[in-house]
Formats: C-alpha cells, structure tokens, sequence
C-alpha cells in the first residue's frame, strides 16, 4: 500500500472513531449504520451519495493549485468523444426550448488568447435530460466539442438547459431530504478544456438569479468564483459569455 493510501486511510479512520466517541454511538447504532452502507452499495448508489457531499471538497483542493478559472464537479454525465462541432450544438427539434447562444474567449492567466483550444461542452435538454443517459435523447445531441479560433474564441447555438434534480426517489435523495435538504441542481452548463501545455479545467456555468443557484445540493456552485454569468439577450437570444482563463500545466 502506498505510503499516501495509509495516510488518508488512517486518517479516515481516526475521524470516524473520534465522531463514535464523541456522539456516543452505541453498537445497535453502528450496527444500522454498517447495514445502511450495505444497502448503498446494493442499489448502486454508493458514487451518487460520496458526489453530492464530497467531489466538490476533493475539487477545492485541486482549486488550491491552479490559477485561472476555478474548476467544479464534472458530474456523472460527461462522455468522451462527443461529436465535433463548429457553431451549434445538435438540439432535439420535438423538445422545446429557448434559443441559447454560449460563446467566450479562451486565454493564459498571462492574458493571451489560446486559439486551437478544445472546448467539450454538455448540458441538458431543456425538460432537464442528458443525452446518452437518459430516455429518449440520442448521445450526439446537447454536447458537443468546438475548436477556439485564432483569436482564442468560440460561439455555438444550443438551446437553454434547466435546472437539474438528481435521482431523489433512492436513498441519496431520502437522505438529502432527512438533513433538511432539497435535491435540486441549478441550471448549468459543463465544460471541459483541452489544449497541451495547459491544465485541462473541468468546470461548470450557472444562470445568475436561477433556482438553486443560491443553494445548489452538490455544493458546486459553492465553490468560490465559479462562473455564474449575467443575464444578456442579443436579437432575442440568450447570451451566454463565457470566458475561460486557463493555467500552464504543472509538470
Ligand atoms: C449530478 C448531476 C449533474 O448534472 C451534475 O452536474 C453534478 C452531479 C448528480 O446526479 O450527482
Ligand atoms: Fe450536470
């Protein structure tokens, strides 16, 4: 075992004894907890329970080491390869939806603008789906990548998603709902950045004034200095402007 594993681990540990200390947690008790994570496990829901309290500490913590744009959750819906794209996302024409345009420029935490930069770009269906997960919404659709021009910027068409609620009829959502939460993600839009010699950021855009955006379950839009972008109309469409800052590599 790695002298890193050991050290987390025991540390693990430790906390849970001093909270069993500290509560008074007694054997029934322990018990009905051993058989909770059990339960867990079974229904698969072990890595949707740890996203919902932990991912956004473990993206903190890497928050600490970059500059630039702060990163947030990649969640569970990113697919690799999505399709190529160059000024619009595919969009289903039976679900309606308002007209969305998401659009920025890319550049170093020195200024420059990054051309030749992807841009992975997912969201969901304006009735709150993700494509290639959910029913009905095929995986070439809502997500796409687009290739930042030679002045380091990008524009696609797409149309606007809406906030999310995680699955909340399982034990995940039973106990959100128990420690007086709710289950409700706001409306966002996920993007990751690739392009050599820079960190690929992993991060998300949120809809300023939009449900949850306040008190988000997952705790991302809580991370400090995420991107929560204005409300701009343009012609009619919404504008999304969405500037990335990208930090070099560290190697
Ligand atoms: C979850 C879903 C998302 O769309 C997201 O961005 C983060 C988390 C989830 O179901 O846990
Ligand atoms: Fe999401």
């Amino acid at each position: 075992m790695s002298e890193r594993v050991k050290e987390v681990v025991d540390t693990i540990i430790s906390s849970i004894r001093a909270t069993m200390i500290e509560k008074q947690v007694t054997v029934k008790e322990y018990r009905a907890g051993i058989l909770y994570l059990h339960e867990l496990g079974l229904k698969g829901e072990i890595p949707l329970l740890s996203d919902v309290y932990f991912n956004s500490t473990a993206v903190e913590n890497e928050n600490r080491i970059y500059k630039g744009t702060r990163s947030d959750l990649e969640g569970p819906y990113y697919l690799a390869d999505s399709p190529f794209i160059t000024d619009e996302i595919k969009t289903l024409d039976d679900v309606e939806g308002e007209a969305m345009i998401i659009r920025g420029a890319i550049t170093s935490v020195d200024g420059e603008p990054i051309a030749n930069a992807e841009l992975d770009i997912w969201h969901s269906t304006p009735d709150g789906r993700y494509s290639g997960i959910h029913d009905g919404v095929p995986q070439d659709c809502y997500r796409g990548r687009v290739i930042t021009n030679d002045e380091g910027r990008y524009s696609v068409k797409s149309t606007t998603p809406i906030p999310y609620e995680i699955p909340s009829q399982g034990m995940t959502g039973q106990l959100l709902q128990m420690l007086g939460n709710h289950t409700w993600r706001p409306a966002h839009i996920h993007i990751k950045t690739k392009k050599k010699g820079f960190h690929e950021l992993t991060t998300q855009a949120y809809f300023e004034g939009g449900d949850w955006t306040e008190n988000d379950c997952c705790s991302g839009v809580c991370n400090s200095g995420v991107n929560i972008i204005a409300e701009k109309h343009e012609d009619g469409v919404r504008i999304m402007d969405i500037d990335l800052v990208l930090d070099k590599e560290v190697i």
